[in-house]
């Protein structure tokens, strides 16, 4: 069993979280989330891939973050992003490659599938916005601060440290911006190194 858990299973105080960090859920999506894990990790050969922000499509064009801001921007709203929150968003598409990967790896325990770039809310929108303008839409965002924000918690750094698992895929997950602007999917060379009876 592979079950899909979140970066916001931590309370976003450091960053960079490895798979061995100690879990601090602030919502109650996260403490479910940690809950499911519990109980998905009672057998050894179950696997937890908690990932961040997927960017993809869906056919309702309503799932994604992505599509979340799209839609803003041609309701004509102006986006207020946090620069001082940060996640590592990844393509949807490299989930899906990793997770098809990964489970012909017979990999038990946790593991975390991410970008490789931390990034701002502020600068997530930022590179978004560029491609979509050279596209045509106007993107208006403005900068915003968790400082002047009351409303429930928020971690402010939930960024993930996936080289556990980007060790043993025959492709490399790129940073967000970075796939961005490359402007098209890189190429998936296959293969990979098998899961060395981790965890
Ligand atoms: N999207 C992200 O950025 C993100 C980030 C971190 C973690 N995750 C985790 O990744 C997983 C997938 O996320 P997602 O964004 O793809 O979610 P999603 O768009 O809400 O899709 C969830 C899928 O699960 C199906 N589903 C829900 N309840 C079900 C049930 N009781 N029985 C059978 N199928 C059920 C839904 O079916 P219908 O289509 O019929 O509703 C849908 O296909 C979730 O566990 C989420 O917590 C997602």
């Amino acid at each position: 069993m592979v079950f899909l858990s979140t970066d916001l299973v931590f309370d976003g105080q450091r960053g960079g979280y490895g798979e061995d960090c100690a879990v601090a859920p602030l919502s109650i999506y996260a403490e479910t989330k940690v809950e499911a894990e519990q109980w998905v990790l009672r057998d050894p050969r179950h696997l937890v891939v908690r990932t961040s922000l997927n960017h993809g499509r869906s056919t309702t064009a309503d799932r994604g973050f992505n599509e979340e801001m799209v839609r803003a921007w041609r309701a004509g709203r102006t986006l207020q992003l946090f620069r001082d929150e940060y996640r590592s968003p990844i393509p949807a598409e490299h989930t899906a490659r990793a997770l098809w990967e990964l489970l012909g790896k017979e990999c038990g325990g946790i593991l975390h599938l991410a970008g490789a770039q931390r990034l701002s809310r502020w600068e997530i929108g930022c590179a978004l916005a560029a491609i979509l303008e050279g596209e045509g839409l106007s993107c208006p965002i403005e900068p915003g601060t968790l400082r002047d924000y009351n409303g429930a918690p928020r971690p402010p750094d939930t960024s993930l440290d996936s080289s556990r698992a980007q060790a043993l895929l025959g492709f490399r997950i790129p940073g967000y911006a970075e796939w961005l602007a490359a402007g098209s999917p890189p190429a998936f060379p296959e293969s990979g190194s098998r899961c060395g009876g981790q965890r």
